[in-house]
Formats: structure tokens, sequence, C-alpha cells
């Protein structure tokens, strides 16, 4: 099993990160939909948004180290020679859409979550502030925080999630073409790792 890219197929670093990340993201955008909008009991929600940021740290920190591996593994697998030029482009521009996105779901988050004034100091007691698992608590670049500045972090997180979303269902689609209808090795690759 090869560690690096090759040619014809992802090694198994980039396609752990890749199905691992592709799960918890799924999840957090279903759940954080749910959590957001449909919860009435404030501290059931409470409690959601609490395990929302936690996993949402571990999805930044994954996206962060998948960055550093593919800068650091240049090489990727080629695109089958027959595949039209818009195409091509098209499938770069996701892929470059849906790295900056793994990455500013959970900034986002965690700026809106900063500049509520439930997170300032003595609001309330630490349970209640970004804290990851219990475990320790987040930097707060907003120690005096808004409201106003919280909403408008909160449609910047909300409009990231959309748009996440919609690329997702055309790279779902593309996935599963390439696979039933080219049957080509564009979905192999990413899964058994092989041409
Ligand atoms: C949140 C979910 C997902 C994210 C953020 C995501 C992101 C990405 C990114 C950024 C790449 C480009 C890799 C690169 O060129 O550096 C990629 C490749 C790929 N993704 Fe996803 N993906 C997700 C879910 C899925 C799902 C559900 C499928 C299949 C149904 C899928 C199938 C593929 C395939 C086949 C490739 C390889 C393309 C190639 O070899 O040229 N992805 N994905
Ligand atoms: C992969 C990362 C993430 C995804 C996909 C995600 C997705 C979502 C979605 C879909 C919503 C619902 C938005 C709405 O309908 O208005 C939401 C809300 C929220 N998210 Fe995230 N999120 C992520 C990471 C984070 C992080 C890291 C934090 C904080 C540290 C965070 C904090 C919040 C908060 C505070 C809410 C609003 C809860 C409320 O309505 O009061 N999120 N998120």
């Amino acid at each position: 099993m090869s560690a690096m890219n090759t040619e014809t197929a992802w090694g198994w670093p980039a396609r752990v990160l890749h199905w691992v990340m592709a799960l918890m993201i799924v999840m957090m955008l279903g759940f954080g939909t749910y959590m957001s909008n449909f919860v009435t009991d404030l501290v059931a929600q409470f409690q959601m948004v609490q395990q929302h940021k936690s996993v949402g740290f571990v999805v930044f920190t994954l996206a962060v180290l998948r960055v550093i591996w593919r800068l650091a593994n240049p090489r990727t697998p080629v695109l089958p020679a027959d595949m039209p030029g818009w195409q091509r482009s098209a499938s770069h521009v996701s892929h470059l859409l849906l790295y900056i996105l793994i990455l500013a779901m959970p900034i986002s988050g965690w700026l809106m979550a900063s500049a509520s004034p439930l997170n300032d100091a003595g609001a309330y007691p630490t349970q209640i502030k970004n804290m990851v698992f219990g475990l320790f608590e987040l930097p707060d670049p907003f120690p005096q925080g808004s409201k106003d500045l919280t909403e408008a972090l909160h449609t910047a997180h909300w409009a990231f999630a959309m748009t996440l979303a919609a690329i997702l269902a055309i790279h779902i689609a593309a996935a599963l073409k390439h696979h039933f209808i080219d049957r080509d090795s564009i979905l192999r690759r990413m899964t058994l790792g092989r041409d």
C-alpha cells in the first residue's frame, strides 16, 4: 500500500483523510442545520452546539493536515486523456473551492462563537465557552463580542455551508457519473487506491 500519490491512484493518507473528513463534514452539515433550526429545547441545543464546536475543531485540524499533505505531494493522479477541457477546469475549480470551504467552515464557526457575548468574560461559567470536548478552550479573538457581529458571522457560516452543500452535490454526481457511466477509474483510485 503506497503512502505517496502516484500517476494512477491516491496514496492511503490522502484517501483516509478524504473519506474520514467526508463523513464528518456531511454529518456536520446535517446536524448543524438540525440543531440551529429545529431544536427548541435550549439546554439540548446548547449541548449539541458544544459537540458541534468540538467536532468542527477536529475537522479544522484534519483540513490543515490534509492541505499540508497535498502540498507536500504535488504529484496527483492524472485525469483521463479524453476528458474535455471544461470538465478538467470544473474539477480543478471545484476541488480548490472544496479545500477553501473545509477551512472556511470551522474558521467562520469559531469566529461566530467567539464573537458571541455569551463567550465573554463573566457572562457565564467556563462550561459555556468554546471548549473542545470539555478539554481546553479555543482562543477568543473577540474578548468583547457583540450580537451584530455574531449575527453577521452566523450568516457567513450559513452561506459557506450552503455553498459547500451545493458543490458537494455536483462533486458526488460527478464521481458517480465517472464510475457508472464513463466507467473510468476516478472513483476507484480514491477508494481502493488502484487504477
Ligand atoms: C464533505 C465531503 C467531501 C469533500 C470536502 C471532498 C473533497 C474533495 C477534494 C478537495 C478532492 C480533490 C483532491 C485533490 O485533487 O487534491 C476530492 C477528490 C475526490 N472526491 Fe471528494 N470530497 C467529499 C466527498 C466525496 C464523496 C461523497 C465522493 C463520492 C461519492 C467523493 C469522490 C471523490 C473522488 C472520486 C475524488 C478523486 C478525483 C480524482 O481522482 O481526480 N468525494 N474530494
Ligand atoms: C466542518 C465544519 C462545520 C460545518 C460543516 C458546520 C455547519 C454548520 C451548519 C450547517 C450550521 C447551521 C447554520 C444555520 O442554519 O443557520 C451551523 C451552525 C453553527 N455552527 Fe457550525 N459548522 C462547522 C464548524 C463549526 C465550528 C468549528 C464552530 C465553533 C467553534 C461552529 C459553531 C456553530 C454555531 C455556534 C452555530 C449556530 C448555532 C445556533 O444556531 O445557535 N461550527 N454549523
